[in-house]
């Protein structure tokens, strides 16, 4: 098995946390937060290879513009959060090297035209995953102790902020052209991407608070909060903005939480909002 090794990142990135901030960690929580960035590490570089995929498909649509270029940058944005996760693994004394895992290709979807194929994936990367990357970052950015891991959110965050507004603006464009039998077929594959998101993030929020406020501060998140912002994130921003480009999002998500073993077995509240 090949594995992504990214040491000598906390010097590419001249990350340094201070002393006051790895001082309050006790041995547990300095590996929870190890864990936790290795896992982010390796969450990145699984994008980086989605947007390759992306950029090639974009292209092979005829999608018009500066589209597949913009896409192909943020390849290279997938690898930059990669190292910067890295960055974190090393200054909290972790080794940033994970074993990769196979991983399954990015759906071409055979089924469809080149436009719908496109339209799919864009959906479930930039509508779906980038769209609850960029609140989970941002209140992680806001939880966050050190100045500089709060600086390395930022930076993040207003990358994926990038990437998930790429793909809001295109099914908006895309939306007005889009046969009833298209808008209906949408809604099915919705089904399917919808509660794939929610068993991807619910397999990496543990139902479990943060060990430590300590933790908490270095970006092991309160599992418990990270939930409630998962479904409110769905509830309140990606449902609503796929139906107002006039695709079926909410029956959509009520059939994905009725096929979803999440939706019992994880013990979850769907309908959860945030409070705050
Ligand atoms: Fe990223
Ligand atoms: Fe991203």
């Amino acid at each position: 098995m090949t594995s992504l090794d990214l040491r000598g990142a906390a010097d590419r990135a001249d990350l340094r946390l201070g002393a006051g901030a790895l001082a309050g960690l006790d041995e547990f929580d300095r590996q929870s937060a190890i864990l936790t960035w290795r896992g982010r590490m390796l969450n990145e570089h699984v994008s980086a290879r989605v947007f390759s995929t992306l950029a090639r498909q974009l292209e092979r649509a005829g999608v018009r513009g500066d589209r597949p270029a913009r896409v192909g940058a943020m390849v290279a944005e997938e690898w930059r959060h990669a190292d910067r996760c890295a960055a974190v693994v090393e200054v909290l004394g972790g080794d940033p090297v994970v074993a990769l895992p196979a991983l399954p290709p990015v759906p071409e979807h055979e089924d469809a035209d080149a436009i719908e194929a496109v339209l799919r994936n864009v959906i479930s990367v930039s509508c779906l995953s980038e769209t609850v990357a960029v609140a989970l970052i941002d209140a992680e950015r806001r939880a966050a102790g050190p100045p500089a891991l709060q600086r390395l959110l930022a930076e993040i965050l207003a990358d994926e902020v990038g990437h998930a507004r790429f793909g809001w603006r295109l099914v908006e464009e895309y939306a007005p052209s889009l046969s009833p039998t298209l808008r209906e077929r949408l809604g099915d594959y919705l089904v399917i991407a919808l509660d794939d998101l929610a068993t991807h993030e619910l397999s990496h929020l543990p139902a479990r608070p943060s060990p430590s406020s300590a933790a908490e501060a270095v970006g092991v998140c309160d599992g418990h909060a990270a939930r409630r912002l998962f479904f409110a994130t769905v509830n309140e921003v990606i449902v609503p903005g796929l139906e107002a480009s006039g695709l079926p999002a909410l029956s959509a998500w009520r059939a994905a939480q009725e096929l979803g073993a999440w939706a019992s077995a994880q013990k979850v509240d769907p309908r959860a909002r945030m409070t705050a």
